[in-house]
């Protein structure tokens, strides 16, 4: 298989890069009266602009005619069709079957993945109907009010990302708390206030191998304990989600208690699984039925649209043009609804986890950069911490604007001037504004020639500046599936540009072992010769000083 520097689709995206880097989308827009029409696409109750990317139809269809080279369409069908594209690991990649609740059989190796999607799906809504209902009694007899989830990555970010997005549709029945850190200070504040009789634990883990989580999980049991002190507690206050049984019975947890996931599922996809027990039982289970229909149509619109109209499709081939092509180190992430605060954090591990590799899938170094670093916070915060960066910085970092025409909340006056913020900065990141222009102003102004000549270039705003809007009616459960899914599916068309394997992550193992070592090093209080220096010492310093 060619390195992709060698397709000539390729070839000619660099080529055409060069003429377009002399551009000005402020040009752009003046000579098109229908850039927007030409460059925005909608889904129901979505809609996504991205006008303001240094691009014209040439460039568009450069990088279609490149991700058709690169086999784009045959990828995406071998994915939906369970074939085994996780090649280092020799697995399907269906995060796409969790969502799809049709009858029609989906075979793997002789099962049936929808029937088996299905059977957890009845017993996720059974058990959090009979937890929610008040029914699942603790071991003093009482009913359950606080969930605690225990996971980190992907078996935290997404469902504590998405409890957070939609915590205003909740009933308040339950509340869910998360610990994801080994850090005691965590859990042991998620714990304080908390009553164990009516406490239930989810742990969540892929593998259920992950120290961090067995740590925290050991913790709560002996918090548990503490007051239970009969084992028998552990069953109505422990409920795990794992591919491993194993592991999880061996830790003490019943096997009726044990929701299944497959390896088919990669952990940073995995909140539409039983992973997402926790937003089930803060929401109630009809609502995570709509987060699931939410992502299937985007799936659908990723399987069945034509690469020109396909919205995951065109954010990642703009993601390499601005990226691979034209130089951008970076992605912000901003957000302009304050319930999806945690959408940056989980989006760095699906795209930078996922993407962040360094060979392709033949094994070669790739001579390009792969993914950017992912960034961000929510827009207002962020205009007024760091976007002095994003407008006037040497650096160009392309941004996603995330907003909704309605809030959530309604509080009166305030959501007009959020709105009014969000499309100023991705205007001004644009079109920039020029010495001429700030020259003009100040004379306008009345100030004198020596205070324009010394302030003037200080006030310049280049632009040009790539942005796009995603632009949803309402964060809703609907709305926040589709969300998820459209980045879920950008990320994997960036791997295929890329040719990389987007769905390992072997680059965690590394640090992974040692800690492993160093741990039982600290222990013993006994710091091996075989780290280097610094490592060593650092060591000795901490076990001495501690
Ligand atoms: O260390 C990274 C990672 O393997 C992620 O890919 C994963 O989401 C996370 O750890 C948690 O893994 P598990 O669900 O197996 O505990």
């Amino acid at each position: 298989m060619a390195l992709r520097t060698q397709l000539s689709g390729w070839q000619a995206v660099e080529q055409h890069a060069e003429t377009m880097k002399s551009q000005h989308m402020k040009d752009l827009f003046a000579n098109d009266k229908e850039r927007f029409q030409k460059f925005s696409l909608s889904l129901p109750s979505m809609l996504f602009d991205y006008s303001k990317n240094l691009v014209d139809e040439t460039t568009m269809q450069a990088l279609f005619q490149l991700a058709r080279e690169c086999e784009l369409e045959a990828w995406r069908d071998k994915m939906f069709r369970g074939e085994r594209i996780n090649i280092t690991e020799d697995r399907s990649v269906l995060h796409v079957a969790l969502r799809n609740r049709s009858a029609e059989p989906l075979l793997l190796d002789g099962v049936d993945v929808r029937a088996q999607v299905k059977n957890e799906l009845n017993k996720m809504q059974a058990f959090t109907e009979t937890v929610r209902s008040g029914k699942w009694l603790g071991y003093t007899g009482k009913a359950i009010t606080d969930i605690v989830s225990i996971g980190v990555g992907g078996s935290n970010l997404g469902p504590q990302m998405t409890t957070e997005a939609l915590k205003s549709y909740g009933d308040g029945t339950l509340n869910v708390h998360y610990v994801s850190n080994v850090d005691g200070n965590q859990v042991a504040d998620v714990l304080a206030p908390l009553n164990p009789e009516t406490v239930l634990f989810v742990v969540s883990s892929k593998t259920f191998t992950t120290s961090e989580t067995m740590t925290n999980a050991n913790t709560a049991v002996n918090w548990l304990l503490a007051s239970a002190t009969d084992k028998s507690a552990i069953a109505k206050h422990f409920v795990a989600v794992s591919t491993n049984t194993d592991k999880v019975t061996e830790f003490g947890i019943s096997e009726d208690n044990i929701f299944d996931m497959w390896d088919w599922v990669g952990g940073r996809f995995s909140l539409w699984s039983a992973i997402g027990l926790p937003i089930a039982l803060y929401l109630g289970f009809e609502q995570f039925i709509e987060l699931l229909d939410g992502a299937h149509i985007v799936d659908n619109h990723f399987e069945n649209t034509p690469l020109e109209q396909n919205m995951p499709v065109i954010m990642a081939l703009l993601s390499l043009w601005n990226c691979t092509f034209l130089g951008a180190q970076s992605q912000a992430i901003l957000p302009y609804d304050q319930p999806l605060h945690r959408l940056t954090a989980y989006l760095q591990q699906a795209e930078m986890e996922s993407n962040g590799k360094h060979v392709n899938m033949s094994g070669e170094k790739v001579p390009y950069p792969t993914v950017p670093t992912i960034w961000g916070e929510i827009g207002i915060n962020g205009q007024h911490a760091f976007y002095q960066y994003l407008h006037q910085s040497n650096n160009i970092v392309p941004a996603d604007f995330i907003g909704s025409v309605t809030s959530v909340a309604n509080v009166a006056g305030h959501h007009d001037i959020l709105m009014a913020n969000f499309f100023a900065q991705s205007e001004a990141m644009m079109a920039g504004v020029s010495e001429e222009e700030i020259r003009a102003d100040l004379a306008s102004k009345g100030h004198n020639q020596a205070y324009i000549d010394s302030v003037a270039p200080h006030k310049v705003h280049e632009g040009n500046r790539p942005t796009n809007t995603i632009l949803m009616d309402r964060l809703e459960p609907k709305t926040m599936g589709m969300l998820i899914a459209l980045y879920e599916h950008k990320i994997f068309t960036q791997g295929i540009l890329l040719d990389i394997c987007s769905f390992d992550q072997w680059g965690v193992e590394l640090g992974k072992g040692l800690a492993n070592q160093i741990h039982h090093e600290i222990a013993a209080n006994q710091v091996s010769e075989h780290h280097d220096c610094s490592t060593a010492s650092l060591v000795s310093y901490y076990n001495d000083n501690k």
